[in-house]
């Protein structure tokens, strides 16, 4: 038999270790490498597409050109192993560790509060320490740059860049400069009554106790990869995997030579758009070809009439190439250099940019290139070289689009591309509207250039091209071709935009969908450009006596040329200082950092998938629905279990037990009800062979009818999952017939994804004796996972122990859903007698496990002229999906909540749970709250339009005054509602800035602002006294340190850290002396799951009860010995007999409700709270800016302000979310789109309102909770709201000032799209199908 051919070592350095592969497989990332080979596991997965950041590491190599070590950070689940030959990574291990040595960088992001379930935090330290690495003392802008490629699903970022604000230049330690202000001068930016009362607290942490940052300390490259750069080996270097063979030669000879030999094989550069198009596309190439090693490709050169850049220069490398270009030309000169700037600042992450070619990128040709369209106008030219030789062609329209004839010959790679400078009397501009600033691929977007005849008005060459309007990067030659001639005026502009959505046709199927608004953008941006241009006229014939007159742009059109920057949040965070004579060992009250803040920055926290591989382990892949509606005729296991490492798949007919039940079963059996229900799962030796099994598995469907996707669907077929939940005060028909006006409207809310960091996780392991299982499960109800396996495997609960070390987040998601997982990886670990661990990957976490309900809700509302409501009547659904789930809990809150902060005497409230061929919805931070209340608010805000009148003052017209009872019955006071409602208008200056807002939109036609503030009163835990219910097992041993379990979960909101503050307050003995393992069903049985804001505090009062228990238990021997120190007590204590270990319990809050009488008590407390929001509209695009957000919180005695601020914060950015960038998309069968961080958006650090105040409202009420605090796990999420309804705000002010009177239909998410049609105009008007 031949030898396969030898494979070459592979070589590269991972902290300062040198790293040889022998047999290197090319398809290993370098994420799996490092996390299974390595166990370096602090690098994290959550995406797999270079979306979200978890997974930064930073990569230094020797430049060859510069002779300079560049540091960049990298997305390692993008970047092949095989790249990294010659390089040295740095992984968040490299940077720092809690035994050794901790760096700065990680020791203030866990000091300042940054981290909250930590999963993000390893890839937010990356990031950061790159950027020092490059720039010790960076600007504001670097460090957003930075950091613009991460996302955090908790903590609403400002923390995040407060800690890396510690170390930019201009930094002075107060948290609210940059505003010119100091929040500790006296007298200085406030006035209001908290700054100067002196308990009250603006410093979450303290800046001075930070170690410095010294760069002399950091991993320095290592020299034999110095000395291996320096003397760079020309020998091509070959890695052959099983499937794929890795080609990187030595020079551009042999480079040019395999490409004529492997005409067929890529090139492989940033891997940015191959590596995505190979895992989730199906592209396969047996044979890579990597460039990286040719110094010919990084290659630039600066000519009189232009530049050219290297093909294999980073997008990074290419925004420095241009930036310097620009500070050495004139103005004139660089017109296409600026436009590629603008678009380079937010084209992806800082890390894709990193990893990117300019190369890639062109030859990539995505229809939402940012760059393709402009260089196109900017007549740039491809440089590209085979073994014939070289070749030019132009990068035009007719590349762009494909067409062979002017393409590259597949023996052809592209070496350079040369960029003209541009003229006197060019000018060139580039535009984008995305989802989000930062970080999102672009709806539409152009690249411009017009020239005019030199001191004319008159057209002398037009190009326009735009982007994400077809398949291709689309140019409107035509159209350019008719205006040649045209003077620049206003009658070319009504022609120009005919023109164009002539040409630019955008079939009904363009891509994304949105026909209607990016048809108006096509028109909007060319207007946009008209008056750039204009504008660019105006400072030409400053200089210009006698010279050429064009038309004025009016003074109230001038701000549509300004875009919005991205800038970082500011603002101050208050609360209320602890009592002077509490003891400096109590840590109650205090801002505690979060007990894992530190190791989730060093990577060593550790998370479900990051516990090592264990003996004999297994993975398991699901395989789920393609079909919405169906009958499962057949499934065809055969092929799947043929493939090699594949050792069963696990279906139905393997459950011992039983199926789920009825109505939800674990895994389909004769139906599917819709796309993502589980039918089976593959379990293979490797994750690569599962899923290449599930690809094998044939199903053969029967489709069933009706297929029912959407609410008004539902509706139409009667199709419910529960009986409709109402409630009914007053006499609302009879109130109607009294009332000045009533008015009726409609309100959509869209879905949210729970978008936790860490997707659904679970490792099964069985043990040897007696049926026993090990389940290591990331989930806010450990409880319900064993109960549900237990029934699964028909074993009893005992035998089944499920651990929770830490949750990377949950928000609802991880309640009901992981009792799935972890009861098909347990059938699969007792069929095959294997540990089974199953990881879903993003986009199986998103197609599977359903979100937050979408709503329907209809509004009646009765009023008088002088807005107060008399009547309301609403009636709502929401989307279920197929299963019942929480549907029927969801919809009964939200019918209790819906009153809001209102007091109306008539009321009717209906609500009905839609069932519908689309997964499962489930419990959702808020629980319908955030949802149902928007369409109160929202008939508030018609009632102010109706009356003339501004929707604050009927928002205090119709609030609860004085002690009442809310629809349900239950009493309650208002007195902290008025106080944070008060308190909100005073801190954001309502009524003057409202002014200024007022006088703003005066002056500017094309920009609009907007105001809002917003009441909430939100009820906390579950509407059940069983559910109140918690325990605790403290135990003390004999050396005196204690370890605390308790029955909640740790899922970011730090109930470990405040469980601590609990027990050191009652013990009386520092936190040091006390440790929180895990959560465990083994120690605490029965628990509730951690939900409903009330974990904290139930569980606080569990572990309070067993500290108090064992102090009772020490009293005598304190009593004989009080002197002595708390070892002596336990010892003394151990010697006596007395038990050192102690159950706590909490029997619960009463809590019950009575639908049939419509009456009850169903919520311990209330929390209240207020926030008030300010934003920019651009009218032409339908972006916004969120200028400020004042929330004023009711924390009462906040146990920690630290944690609960960041609770605040970090619900708020999630609302914000929903309510303006989060969408998902399903098509008309149920399939969703939106599986991935590119195609839904989160919000990232740029969407951060850029003042952004906090304030914790004093105590005033002594609720019946630990030390009389709140829990403010959802609460805020609703005040996001405060941003939609500040930029309904200021669409309505376009509105109305565009005479555009009839009344607009409320729906959430306010997505630019939504925002620009609804700012109905000129060019709204000139697409045929747009609606106002
Ligand atoms: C998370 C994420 C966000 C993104 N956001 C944006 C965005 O906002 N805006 C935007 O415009 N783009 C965006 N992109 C796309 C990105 O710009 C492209 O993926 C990238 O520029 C491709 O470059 P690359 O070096 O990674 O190409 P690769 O993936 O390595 O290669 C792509 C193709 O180019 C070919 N190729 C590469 N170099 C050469 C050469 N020298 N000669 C001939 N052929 C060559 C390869 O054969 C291959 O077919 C995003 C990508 C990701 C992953
Ligand atoms: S896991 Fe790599 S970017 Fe998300
Ligand atoms: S702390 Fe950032 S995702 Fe949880």
């Amino acid at each position: 038999m031949p030898c396969p051919p030898k494979s070459d070592d592979l070589v590269f350095f991972v902290n300062g270790r040198k790293v040889i592969e022998r047999n290197v497989d090319p398809e290993v990332t370098l994420l799996s490498f490092l996390r299974k080979n390595l166990r370096l596991t602090g690098t994290k997965y959550a995406c797999g597409r270079g979306g979200c950041g978890a997974c930064t590491v930073m990569v230094s190599k020797r430049d060859p050109l510069s002779a300079k070590i560049r540091h960049f950070s990298i997305t390692a689940c993008l970047v092949p192993i095989c790249s990294l030959y010659g390089a040295a990574v740095t992984t968040v291990e490299g940077v720092g560790s809690i035994n050794t040595r901790l760096h700065p960088v990680q020791e203030r992001i866990a000091k300042s509060h940054g981290t909250q379930c930590g999963f993000c935090t390893p890839g937010m330290v990356m990031s950061m320490y790159t950027l020092l690495r490059n720039h010790p003392q960076p600007s504001e802008e670097q460090l957003l740059e930075a950091l613009g490629g991460n996302l955090c699903r908790c903590t609403g970022y400002r923390p995040i860049l407060a800690s890396g604000r510690t170390f930019c230049v201009e930094s002075n330690g107060c948290q609210q400069k940059g505003t010119g202000k100091c929040c500790l001068d006296p007298g200085g930016n406030d006035s209001s009554s908290l700054l100067r009362e002196s308990d009250i607290c603006t410093e979450l942490f303290a800046e001075d106790e930070f170690q410095p940052l010294d760069p002399t300390q950091e991993l320095i490259f290592p020299p034999e990869l110095l000395r291996m750069a320096e003397k760079p080996e020309k020998q091509t270097l070959i890695f052959r995997g099983e499937r794929v063979t890795w080609i990187s030669p030595g020079t551009l000879k042999d480079l040019l030579e395999l490409k004529a030999k492997h005409p067929e094989a890529p090139l492989i550069s940033g891997n940015t758009s191959l590596g995505p198009a190979m895992k989730s596309q199906g592209h396969f190439y047996p044979i890579l070809l990597s460039p990286a090693r040719i110094s010919e490709l990084s290659m630039v050169s600066k000519t009189s009439d232009g530049l050219t850049i290297g093909a294999g220069c980073s997008l990074a490398q290419v925004k420095d190439i241009l930036a310097e270009r620009v500070s050495e030309l004139p103005e004139e000169k660089t017109q296409t250099y600026r436009a590629l700037l603008k678009h380079l600042r937010s084209l992806a992450g800082q890390q894709i940019r990193n990893m990117a070619s300019l190369g890639g990128h062109i030859i990539s040709r995505h229809c939402y290139s940012d760059l393709n369209p402009i260089l196109a106008v900017g007549n740039a030219t491809l440089n590209l070289i085979s073994e014939e030789g070289t070749r030019q062609i132009p990068l035009n329209e007719h590349f762009l689009a494909g067409l062979a004839s002017v393409d590259l010959k597949p023996e052809e790679i592209l070496e350079s591309v040369y960029i003209p400078h541009s003229q006197k009397w060019e000018f060139v501009s580039a535009f984008r509207q995305a989802q989000c600033q930062q970080n999102a691929l672009a709806d539409v977007n152009a690249g411009m250039r017009v020239v005019l005849k030199e001191g004319t008005d008159t057209i002398k060459d037009l190009s326009i091209a735009y982007g994400g309007v077809g398949a291709a990067t689309v140019s409107a030659q035509k159209s350019c071709q008719q205006l040649v001639g045209r003077p620049w005026n206003e009658l070319m502009l009504e022609e120009a935009c005919r023109l164009l959505l002539e040409e630019v046709s955008l079939p009904g199927w363009a891509p994304g969908g949105k026909v209607e608004f990016k048809r108006t953008l096509v028109v909007s941006f060319f207007f946009k450009f008209y008056l750039e241009v204009l504008q660019e006229l105006k400072k030409l014939v400053k200089f210009m006596p006698d010279s050429h007159h064009y038309p004025e742009i009016s003074d109230q059109f001038l701000s549509a040329l300004e875009d919005f920057p991205i800038t970082g949040s500011q603002g101050v965070q208050r609360y209320q200082r602890v009592d002077s004579h509490q003891s400096l060992q109590d840590p109650v009250g205090r801002p505690i950092m979060h007990l894992s803040g530190l190791k989730h920055a060093t990577g060593e926290a550790i998370f479900c998938d990051d516990i090592p591989m264990v003996d004999r382990e297994l993975f398991m892949v699901l395989v789920t629905s393609t079909r919405a509606h169906a009958k499962i005729i057949s499934v065809d296991l055969s092929q799947a279990l043929d493939l090699p490492g594949v050792i069963d798949v696990i279906t139905a007919e393997d459950i011992p037990g039983t199926n789920g039940t009825e109505d939800d079963k674990l895994m389909a059996v004769d139906e599917v009800l819709c796309v993502g229900h589980i039918i089976c799962a593959v379990v293979a030796e490797t994750e690569l062979q599962a899923k290449s099994a599930t690809e094998k598995i044939k199903i053969t469907y029967e489709d069933l009818e009706p297929v029912i996707i959407t609410i008004n669907d539902a509706i139409k077929h009667n199709s419910f999952l529960c009986p409709e939940k109402k409630l009914e005060q007053g006499n609302v028909e009879e109130a109607f017939e009294k009332v000045d006006q009533i008015v009726e409207g409609e309100v959509h809310v869209g879905g949210q994804e729970h978008f936790y960091m860490e997707t659904q996780r679970v490792l099964v392991i069985p043990k040897a004796e007696d049926k026993e299982l090990d389940i290591y499960v990331s989930t806010q109800d450990p409880a319900h996972v064993q109960k549900t396996v237990s029934s699964t495997l028909n074993i009893p609960i005992n035998r089944i122990t499920c651990h929770v070390k830490r949750v990377g987040g949950g928000f609802g998601g991880k309640v009901g859903r992981p009792a799935v997982f972890g009861a098909i990886a347990a059938v699969g670990a007792i069929k095959t007698g294997h540990p089974i661990r199953l990881v879903l990957d993003r986009k199986d976490d998103m197609l599977i496990t359903g979100g937050r309900h979408p709503l329907f809700g209809k509004y009646k509302v009765g009023f008088m002229n002088n807005g107060r409501i008399k009547a309301l009547d609403i009636e709502c659904f929401v989307n279920g999906g197929c299963m019942l789930d929480d549907s029927e809990l969801v919809t009964e809150f939200l019918i209790l909540k819906l009153e809001n902060a209102y007091k109306i005497r008539n009321l009717r409230f209906r609500g009905r749970a839609c069932m519908t061929n689309l997964p499962s919805n489930t419990a959702f931070r808020g629980f319908g709250f955030p949802q149902g209340t928007l369409i109160t608010e929202s008939c508030i805000t018609a009632v102010a339009a109706k009356c003339g009148l501004l929707p604050e003052k009927i928002r205090e017209k119709n609030m609860y005054k004085t002690v009442d009872k809310t629809i349900y019955k239950q009493a309650f006071s208002p007195e902290t509602l008025i106080r944070c409602w008060n308190e909100c208008l005073d801190k954001s200056s309502f009524h003057s800035r409202r002014m200024q807002v007022e006088e703003f939109n005066k002056k500017n036609y094309w920009k609009k602002k907007g105001m809002a503030i917003i009441p909430m009163k939100f009820s906390v835990g579950f509407a059940a006294t069983s559910y109140h219910q918690a325990a605790a097992l403290v135990h003390i041993y004999t050396d005196g340190s204690v370890l605390v379990t308790h029955g909640g979960n740790e899922l970011g909101q730090g109930i470990h850290t405040k469980m601590l503050q609990v027990a050191s307050r009652e013990l009386n003995i520092p936190m040091s002396s006390l440790h929180i393992c895990e959560t465990s069903t083994a120690t605490v049985p029965n628990t509730i799951a951690t939900a409903a804001s009330i974990g904290s505090d139930v569980n606080g009062r569990a572990v309070q009860n067993a500290c108090q228990i064992l102090l009772k238990r020490l009293e005598p021997i304190i009593k004989k010995n009080p002197e002595g120190t708390w070892e002596d007590w336990i010892e003394a204590a151990f010697e006596q007999r007395i038990s050192l270990s102690a159950t706590g319990y909490f029997r619960g809050y009463k809590a019950f409700m009575d639908w049939e009488k419509g009456e009850g008590d169903p919520f311990p407390y209330y929390v209240y709270g207020a926030a008030c929001s300010e934003v920019e509209v651009d009218c032409l695009t339908g972006a916004h800016k969120k200028i400020r957000t004042d929330i004023v919180m009711d924390a009462c005695c906040s146990l920690n302000p630290a944690i609960d601020i960041g609770q605040v914060e970090g619900s708020f950015i999630q609302g914000m979310g929903l309510y303006t960038t989060e969408e998902l998309k399903y098509s008309p069968e149920g399939v969703l789109y939106s599986r991935g961080p590119d195609e839904y958006k989160i919000p990232t650090i740029a969407d951060v309102p850029e003042e952004f105040n906090v304030s914790l409202l004093p105590s005033s009420q002594t609720p019946p909770t630990i030390y009389s605090s709140k829990g403010l796990g959802e609460s805020g999420m609703f005040l996001g709201s405060s941003v939609f309804f500040a930029i309904t705000d200021a669409v309505a002010a376009a509105r109305r000032e565009r005479d555009t009177v009839e009344d607009f239909t409320v729906r959430s998410p306010a997505t630019p799209e939504w925002v620009r049609m609804a700012c109905a105009d000129r060019f709204t008007e000139m697409t045929p199908t747009a609606k106002g």
